[in-house]
This record gives structure tokens, C-alpha cells and sequence, in this order.
């Protein structure tokens, strides 16, 4: 009983624990953007002496002095912070990838404490991806093509008809976690779609199948096509000239006679 007893107090011990140890919040930025870091529970705050933010729990963005109501901002981080007084709410400008990192908020005083944990991760924009086809097929109508669909670090191949891909090779795709861009290649609307993305932006590249499919004999009949249309523009233009020059030899002609 004794034992048992224990072990509960042990127990609401550790959710204790745990309850007063706050949690990381993740966050993906783009490259040049600013994040805002808040302290949720800046307004519980009290007998505090000093509030600092941390990098890597290596280096001292800014120093908050309670007692001289001071703000401290660090060489490396001047110009490129905004602390809130008030909040104790950090706004960093113009993130690298140098930036990504672990951004905690400490108080000091007679009790010392973490109140806020960031885990900053900074992206860049993904590049627009290069769809290529490499081969393409009619089987009874149908059409099935096989794509090339390539970003900055990978690439996947996949094979697709008028309603669905599957990949066929290429680095396999990474989890939503992963930090390195992912691909994914659908189809829709009638478009083989190739979708290059992190978490903070995406960009889509696509090919028509019905194109690729018909480009077998389509770009033949459409040179024809526009060979002919230049001859009846260049017909029309001769009639029209023709038919001026009748009109004025007319005018003149009845101007001479009268
Ligand atoms: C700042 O210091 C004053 C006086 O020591 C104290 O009453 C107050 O709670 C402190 N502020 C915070 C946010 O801890
Ligand atoms: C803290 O203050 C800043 C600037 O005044 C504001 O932008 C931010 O939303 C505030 N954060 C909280 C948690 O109140
Ligand atoms: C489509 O073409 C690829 C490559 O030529 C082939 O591996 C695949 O089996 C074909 N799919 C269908 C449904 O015909
Ligand atoms: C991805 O490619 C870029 C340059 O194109 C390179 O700097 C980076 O290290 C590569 N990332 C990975 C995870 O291979
Ligand atoms: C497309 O391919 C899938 C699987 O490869 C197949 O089940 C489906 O019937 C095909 N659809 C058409 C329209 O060819
Ligand atoms: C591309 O992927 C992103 C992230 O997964 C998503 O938000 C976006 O809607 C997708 N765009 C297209 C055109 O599929
Ligand atoms: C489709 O295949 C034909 C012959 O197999 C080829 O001539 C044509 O260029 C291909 N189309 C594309 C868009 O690759």
C-alpha cells in the first residue's frame, strides 16, 4: 500500500514535471520573411529580473532587464529584432537558412525557467519543376505516358493514362515532415501535373496528355494548317489591293471624262 502510494506521488510528479516543462513549437519560414515569437503566458509572469531570448542556447539575442526596464539587443541581432516590452514577444526580420535553429525565452530571477521554445526552420521557395516525357503509347485508344518529373535534389518517374499515375522510379517521396521538397505527380483536368513543394511554398508544372498523345501525327496537319491560313491572308490582301486600285483607275477614269 505503502509502495503504491509512492508510486503515485511519484507519478503526479512527473505529469508535474512535464506540465511545467513547455513544449517546442516548429515553425517553417520562408527565406526573407520574419517570424513573430510570442510568450503565451507572458501575463503569469512575475518577480522576474531578466528575460532573454537564446539561439541555439549558445547566443543572446535580447536582454530584458526588469528591474532597469532595459532592453539589451545584441551586435548580431541589432536591426534585425523588434522585443515587445509588453509581451515579452520577439519579431525577427529577414530569415537565412543560418537562422534555423532553436529559439527559447528564459526567465530569471529567483526562479529561472524556460517560458517559450521555437524550432525555426527556414526554406527556400522551391524551384519550378522540369516535366519531361519520355515515352508515350495508344494502346486501344487509351494513352499512356510515361513522365520525368525533376526538382532541385530529386526526381520521380511516373507512369500515367487519362485518370490516374503511378510512380515507376525515381527517389522514393519523402514524408509531409521532410524538409526536402517533395514531388507528386497526378493527373487532372486532363494534365499530368508535377507538384515541387516544402512547407512553405509550392510550385506546379503540367503537360496536356491529350498533346503528347497526339503529337504523333497532330504537328504535321497543323504546320499544313498554318501554311494554308498564311495563303488566304496573303489572298485577301491581294484582292484588296487589287479591288483599290480598280476603284481609284475608276475615279480617275470618271474624272478625266467629265
Ligand atoms: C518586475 O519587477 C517588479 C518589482 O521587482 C515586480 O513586481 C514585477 O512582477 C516584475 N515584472 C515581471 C513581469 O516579473
Ligand atoms: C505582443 O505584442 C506584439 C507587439 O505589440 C503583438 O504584435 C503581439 O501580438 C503580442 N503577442 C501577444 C501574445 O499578445
Ligand atoms: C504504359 O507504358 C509503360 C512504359 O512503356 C509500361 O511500363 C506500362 O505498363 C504501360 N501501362 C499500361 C496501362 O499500358
Ligand atoms: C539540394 O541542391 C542544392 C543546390 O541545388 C544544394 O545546395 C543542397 O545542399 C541540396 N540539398 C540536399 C538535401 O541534397
Ligand atoms: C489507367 O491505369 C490504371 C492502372 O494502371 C487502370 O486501372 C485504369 O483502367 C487506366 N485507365 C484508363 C482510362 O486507361
Ligand atoms: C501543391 O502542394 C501544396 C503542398 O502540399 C498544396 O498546398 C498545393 O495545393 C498543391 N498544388 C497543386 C496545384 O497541386
Ligand atoms: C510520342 O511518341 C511518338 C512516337 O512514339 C514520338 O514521335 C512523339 O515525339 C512523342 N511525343 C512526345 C510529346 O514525346
Amino acid at each position: 500500500m505503502a509502495a503504491l502510494l509512492h508510486y503515485i506521488v511519484f507519478l503526479s510528479a512527473l505529469v508535474q514535471g512535464s506540465e511545467s516543462s513547455i513544449e517546442t513549437l516548429k515553425q517553417f519560414v520562408l527565406k526573407g520573411e520574419n517570424v513573430h515569437l510570442d510568450v503565451q503566458g507572458y501575463a503569469k509572469l512575475n518577480n522576474i529580473e531578466d528575460f532573454k531570448w537564446t539561439f541555439n542556447k549558445s547566443h543572446t539575442l535580447v536582454k530584458y532587464s526588469n528591474e532597469s526596464s532595459t532592453v539589451k539587443v545584441y551586435t548580431k541581432y541589432q536591426g534585425r529584432v523588434e522585443f515587445s516590452e509588453a509581451n515579452f514577444s520577439l519579431v525577427l526580420k529577414n530569415l537565412q537558412e543560418g537562422d534555423s535553429g532553436l529559439y527559447d525565452a528564459g526567465v530569471s530571477g529567483e526562479e529561472n525557467k524556460d517560458v517559450a521554445k521555437y524550432h525555426i526552420s527556414v526554406q527556400e521557395r522551391v524551384v519550378t519543376p522540369v516535366l519531361t516525357v519520355d515515352s508515350n503509347s495508344t494502346i486501344n485508344g487509351n494513352c499512356n505516358v510515361t513522365v520525368t518529373c525533376r526538382g532541385q535534389n530529386t526526381s520521380v518517374t511516373s507512369s500515367c493514362n487519362s485518370s490516374t499515375c503511378s510512380q515507376v522510379g525515381g527517389e522514393s517521396r519523402g514524408a509531409e515532415t521532410s524538409t526536402i521538397p517533395l514531388l507528386s505527380v497526378y493527373v487532372a483536368g486532363g494534365s499530368i501535373i508535377c507538384n515541387h513543394s516544402n512547407q512553405v511554398s509550392w510550385a506546379p508544372n503540367m503537360k496536356e496528355i491529350e498533346t503528347i498523345c497526339a503529337s504523333n501525327s497532330k504537328p504535321e496537319r497543323d504546320k499544313e494548317n498554318q501554311n494554308y491560313n498564311v495563303g488566304i491572308i496573303i489572298i485577301i490582301f491581294i484582292i484588296i489591293i487589287f479591288v483599290g486600285c480598280v476603284l481609284i483607275a475608276w475615279q480617275k477614269l470618271n474624272k478625266d471624262s467629265m
